[in-house]
């Protein structure tokens, strides 16, 4: 079934460009940057940190949180960032990062962007784990491929609005419904997003072509693709789709190392991450 054309909304918001939009947050974008695996890149990731109050709050909070096995009583950013390790603590700057960038205000509609990124985040980074895939750059992944979405809805949030009232037949549709509606799609406004902020040219793949379908060989970029479905089938959607997958379906894409992990019905899973998601959304 194709996909019906959006009703035309009246033109009330400027359009999309990214210069005009906020940028995301220096200390995630630095950590975006950063490299990993060396003693100076936690520390120089904790000096990015120590001086800006609502990452070291987060990041102290965090370290406190259930979230982390063996924290008793952090007090301070070098003691959090010692114990978490420069991949966990980057995942927390970045993640920390795209709530800060959707702060002002935090609307249902950003939430459900929010909540979807890091759901994928928390997905792909297992995935990858258990494909013996870098799974720290599928949970970073995870967190910035919808970037150009969360964009899109922050800078026209009445137009994003409409296209998640419009709805999609599948997760592809909607980048048509957003051309309609915004002017650009969630993949092209990521891919723009990406080269104005210079980040590294792996972010480019991951935010203009996690929509197009699943590779046939089980690779990174499946990992995310899937995790975005599977995010959506599992409770963390953003739009309805009318022909939407459900998670046993989304799960036989898996290699068996991979699926036998997660859980067929998706319940568990969902609720797993969304006490995950719940202790972020505090700090
Ligand atoms: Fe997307
Ligand atoms: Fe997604």
């Amino acid at each position: 079934m194709a996909t019906s054309p959006a009703k035309a909304v009246p033109l009330v918001e400027p359009a999309w460009k990214p210069d005009t939009l906020p940028p995301f947050p220096a200390v995630a974008l630095k950590a975006l940057n950063l490299m990993a695996g060396t003693d100076t890149s936690l520390l120089e990731l904790c000096n990015l940190i120590r001086p800006d109050p609502a990452f070291s709050s987060a990041v102290l909070k965090i370290a406190n949180s259930p979230l982390v096995v063996f924290s008793k009583s952090i007090t301070s950013v070098l003691q959090a960032s010692m114990l978490l390790g420069f991949q966990r603590l980057k995942s927390v700057v970045i993640t920390v990062g795209l709530k800060a960038y959707l702060k002002d205000p935090f609307s249902p509609l950003l939430q459900s962007c929010w909540r979807h990124s890091v759901a994928c985040a928390i997905i792909a980074e297992r995935a990858a784990h258990w494909s013996g895939f870098d799974k720290d750059f599928a949970y970073t992944a995870g967190i910035m491929h919808d970037i150009g979405r969360v964009a899109l809805a922050a800078a026209m949030p009445q137009s994003y609005a409409h296209v998640v009232e419009t709805g999609a037949d599948q997760p592809h549709d909607l980048l048509q419904t957003e051309g309609q509606v915004c002017g650009i799609d969630h993949c092209q406004a990521g891919r723009a997003l990406v080269t104005a902020w210079n980040l590294p040219e792996a972010f480019l793949e991951v935010t203009s072509s996690h929509h197009d379908p699943v590779p046939s060989t089980w690779s990174p970029a499946s990992v995310l693709r899937l995790s975005c479905l599977l995010a959506d089938a599992i409770g963390f959607g953003v739009v309805q789709f009318r022909a939407t997958r459900s998670c046993a379906d989304i799960l036989t894409e898996f290699p068996e190392r991979a699926r036998s992990r997660f859980y067929a019905d998706g319940k568990q899973l969902a609720t797993e991450i969304y006490n995950e998601i719940k202790v972020i959304e505090s700090v």
